[in-house]
């Protein structure tokens, strides 16, 4: 296990170095693999899986577009691909990658199947952080870990097809075969990860659930809206509203900044945004603090996951779920956006005279837009 210093602590992390694909495939030589789901991680996971030549078969319920999917995919019924039950019993680590609420409604068939000796695998803390709510409490003599890919399933296998591969944090819930780490390691080497940050259930759940209604998705959608209504609010048109809220950072900063960093972002704009960003960061941290700690709390007081829980097993949930993500979509910031989106260079046809009798060729020099932000 190698120590890895993250900006002056020290964490473990298991390395495709230490544990190459090799040591997977020799840990993993006489288990089965049953991937349960095939939603959005278990194609992910098991098709990663199966081209690292691990013995993997998939899981899921018949007559869906899941079960379709798994068979376009190359899993055999009957060889490869299985009703759940069936996979449960072959099984010798059990992925359950089933949606958080249908993991909660399967868990009795499921834990009629972990047999002393067996592995249960999840890519989420939430059945288990949260077992009095989910009920979720697995035998004592079966492991049980987790491997959670820092990404979604499409990105998993998409940047394992380019050779990349998506990094994943791992934690050990119950080691009750004593090979515990060997067989999480194993497991996410061979879904493609290529290092392996630790962490605990309970961490895992709490930083996820916090990250995605904070600055992944939940605080930043507020902090677009915000700004995006203020410039309105003062005349400015959408366009000009979206292109300062949402597309220079996408399109041109995020990229910068996933490569090298804030710092050197800062440390590389015009002398303006400099000073200005320098000036007004910490104002917006400590206006924004107090509600990511009230976040927290919520988090870790079981409310988030009961208000999951229950609004996923109410009978009209979708309906008003479509109507939330209408006001959304329909919102004038990201119609604006959508607009935006389509005038991007590469998605700008040649346009053609109104005759429609000369042809034109599509320019191969793309047109560079200058932004008063950066020094070139
Ligand atoms: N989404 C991500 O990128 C991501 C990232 C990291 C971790 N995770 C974790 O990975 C796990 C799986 O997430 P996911 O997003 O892949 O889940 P998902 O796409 O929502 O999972 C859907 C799967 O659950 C099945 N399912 C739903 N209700 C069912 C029921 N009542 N009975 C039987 N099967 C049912 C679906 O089958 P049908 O198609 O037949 O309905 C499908 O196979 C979760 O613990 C999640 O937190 C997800």
């Amino acid at each position: 296990m190698a120590k890895l210093n993250f900006g002056g602590t020290e964490e473990n992390v298991v390395t495709r170095e230490e544990f190459p694909l090799s040591k997977a495939q020799q840990v993993l030589q006489k288990e089965v693999v049953a991937v349960i789901g095939y939603g959005v991680q278990g194609p992910g996971q098991a098709l990663n899986q199966k081209d690292n030549g691990i013995n993997v078969i998939v899981g899921q319920r018949r007559h869906s577009k899941s079960w379709d999917k798994a068979v376009k995919d190359g899993f055999v019924p009957g060889e490869t691909l299985f009703d759940i039950e069936d996979a449960l019993e072959r099984g010798t680590i059990i992925c359950y990658l089933l949606s958080d609420a249908a993991q909660i409604q399967l868990w009795p068939t499921v834990k009629k199947h972990l047999t002393p000796g067996k592995a249960l695998y999840f890519s989420h803390g939430f059945g288990i952080t949260y077992n009095d709510q989910t009920g979720i409490v697995p035998p004592p003599d079966v492991d049980v870990f987790l491997v959670a890919p820092k990404g979604s399933g499409t990105s998993l296998r998409r940047m394992f097809l380019q050779g990349r591969g998506l990094n994943s944090s791992y934690a050990i819930f119950q080691d009750a075969t004593g090979r515990a780490l060997e067989r999480v390691s194993a497991m996410g080497i061979a879904i493609g990860s290529g290092y392996l940050f630790e962490t605990n259930f309970k961490k895992e759940v709490y930083s996820d659930l916090t990250g995605e209604r904070g600055t992944l998705m939940g605080a930043i959608q507020g902090i677009f809206a915000a700004q995006y209504e203020v410039l309105r609010e003062k005349g400015h048109s959408p366009s000009e509203a979206f292109n300062e809220t949402v597309e220079e950072l996408t399109q041109s900063l995020m990229p910068l900044v996933a490569e090298n960093g804030m710092d050197w972002m800062y440390a590389n704009c015009s002398t303006t945004a400099q000073r200005g960003a320098l000036d007004w960061w910490k104002k917006f941290r400590d206006a924004t603090a107090p509600v990511f700690k009230e976040l927290y709390e919520s988090v870790a007081a079981g409310k988030e996951a009961q208000k999951s829980i229950e609004s996923n097993s109410k009978p009209d949930y979708r309906a008003g779920l479509e109507e939330e993500l209408k006001e959304l979509r329909d919102s004038e910031l990201w119609q604006a956006g959508k607009t935006v989106r389509s005038l991007r260079p590469e998605n700008a046809e040649p346009i053609l005279p109104a005759s429609g009798a000369a042809s034109f060729e599509k320019p191969t020099q793309k047109i560079k837009f200058s932004s008063p932000l950066y020094r070139d």
